[in-house]
């Protein structure tokens, strides 16, 4: 078995908070990420697929496939956003990096055929990601 990842990248804004909490506990929950008007993050997207060469062509998955299909459910909907108001998929998320992991893990494994899906990462910071394997999560629609 063998694994391979393609990585993209995205610019997006969002705002935390539970429109079930007064805006204390909001803000003692998501402090900063609270701020009203939102804040902004550049996104790296890690998707890693499975599977086994296939031995006419060497690929386990044709990585151009795997990009524009990133590209075409993802990037492009949700590049150079506001997460909590321009996204379909998103309308009525709590829109942090776990979250987004376990939409976009739905999205793309309706999508990839070719392999099997087995990781996203994604990194909301330099130093903060969250890794998801796709085990059963519900979010939350408020
Ligand atoms: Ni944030």
């Amino acid at each position: 078995m063998l694994y391979i990842t393609k990585r993209v990248h995205f610019s997006a804004s969002h705002r935390l908070f539970n429109p079930t909490f007064n805006d204390q506990k909001n803000d003692e929950i998501y402090d900063k990420c609270n701020n009203f008007y939102g804040h902004g993050h550049n996104y790296i997207l890690e998707v890693t697929v499975r599977g086994i060469p296939n031995p006419q062509t060497g690929y386990v998955i044709d990585l151009k496939k795997l990009k524009r299909i990133l590209n075409d459910t993802i990037v492009d909907k949700v590049d150079h956003k506001h997460l909590n108001f321009d996204v379909d998929f998103l309308k009525g998320v709590i829109t942090s990096v776990e979250n987004l992991a376990v939409i976009f893990w739905k999205i793309l494994k309706e999508e990839i055929k070719e392999a099997e899906l087995y990781k996203i990462k994604l990194y909301e910071t330099e130093n903060s990601y969250v890794e998801y394997f796709g085990e059963p999560v519900e979010v939350n629609r408020f």
